[in-house]
């Protein structure tokens, strides 16, 4: 709780371009909480660098991000939407945080496991200690849930024993956060391994529906969708491509599924994926339209980083001076 109001605080990397899943699974419905809560959206560029970035690129894709949360339709004056590296006490509270969790809790992360197996050249200790700075990100917002794929479930469990921990020390000090896991497009799968889920780094570029893909690429991507054996449009387990096409064209276009079925009884798969491709063609078009006057107006997104860096700034901090005199650091003198 902040003020009064529940908040909610969710971050994504800026490495690699957000795709299709990740806009139905997670931005697409962002813009619906942001009446009933306190939002912050944070471009998490201290976690970025637990694997080697290139500087220019990490600057480039930040922003990049930043803009399409905009794009995307969070309004920046409701949301606030914010580079990690901006509020100092991101890292700060992180430090104190690594000295209430364990060992032992952090060499059970699956995904620290996974990523020191892809990176051996590099398994350097902020990889290791990355889900202290993600506990520290959630906590210092006194968030009350954090939207996340469930990829990322084990890293709140994680954050909630972090916070009653610390909170069985020194009384109530942090909200204790839930995970909050879309029901809707969470599972938005490859187009060329349906069993898999859309990645932003599938080598398969056909896989994949980058939110920037023009019209031609998205039709041609959706035209070459893997689909199973037979030819009708219906919506079963045992038929993992078409059911995952159906899916889309249920999001982009609101229709019901049972009404999809109907609608293209008799058609065949051909006549399908255009009608798909064309669907989300026309979803990304206004969302690409606007990225793409949002990078013509530097002034406004400058002005978008600064303001919001100090909202974050300023609730970030109330949390950390009060966690700060918990644990027995002097008092400022003013
Ligand atoms: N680890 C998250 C991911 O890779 C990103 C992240 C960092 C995050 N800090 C967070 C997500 C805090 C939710 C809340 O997807």
């Amino acid at each position: 709780m902040l003020d009064g109001k529940k908040s909610l605080f969710s971050g994504m990397q800026a490495t690699g371009t957000l795709h299709l899943g990740n806009y139905l699974g997670a931005l697409k419905n962002w813009v619906e909480l942001e009446d009933e809560y306190e939002t912050f959206y944070c471009v998490v560029d201290l976690h970025s660098i637990t694997i080697r970035q290139d500087p220019a690129e990490l600057r480039r894709k930040a922003r990049s991000l930043l803009t399409l949360y905009i794009a995307a339709g969070l309004n920046p004056e409701k949301n606030c939407i914010y580079y990690q590296s901006h509020v100092s006490a991101h890292a700060q509270l992180s430090w104190i945080l690594s000295c209430f969790t364990y060992m032992g809790e952090l060499n059970r992360m699956t995904q620290f496991k996974d990523k020191a197996a892809k990176h051996v050249g590099n398994i350097n200790a902020g990889l290791y200690t990355y889900p202290v700075l993600m506990a520290a990100d959630i906590l210092l917002f006194q968030s009350d849930i954090v939207p996340v794929g469930v990829d990322q479930k084990q890293h709140i469990e994680l954050t909630r024993d972090i916070a009653e921990r610390f909170n069985a020390i020194y009384g109530d000090v942090f909200t204790i956060p839930e995970p909050y896991i879309m029901k809707t497009g969470s599972k938005i799968m490859s187009l060329q391994e349906p069993e898999k889920k859309m990645s932003k780094s599938d080598e398969n570029v056909n896989a994949t529906i980058f939110l920037l893909d023009d019209t031609d690429t998205i039709i041609r991507k959706f035209k070459r969708a893997v689909t199973d054996s037979g030819n009708e449009i219906l919506y079963l387990e045992d038929k993992p491509g078409i059911k995952n096409l159906i899916e889309i064209y249920s999001i982009a276009t609101g229709k019901a599924i049972k009404d999809i079925e109907i609608e293209f009884d008799g058609r065949g798969y051909g006549e399908f994926k255009l009608a798909v491709g064309e669907a989300v063609a026309s979803m990304l078009k206004p969302i690409q339209e606007r990225y793409n006057q949002l990078g013509q107006n530097k002034d406004y997104i400058d002005g978008i980083i600064k303001t919001n860096a100090e909202k974050a700034d300023y609730y970030a901090n109330k949390t950390l001076r009060k966690v700060q005199k918990k644990v027995g650091f002097p008092e400022r003198i003013r």
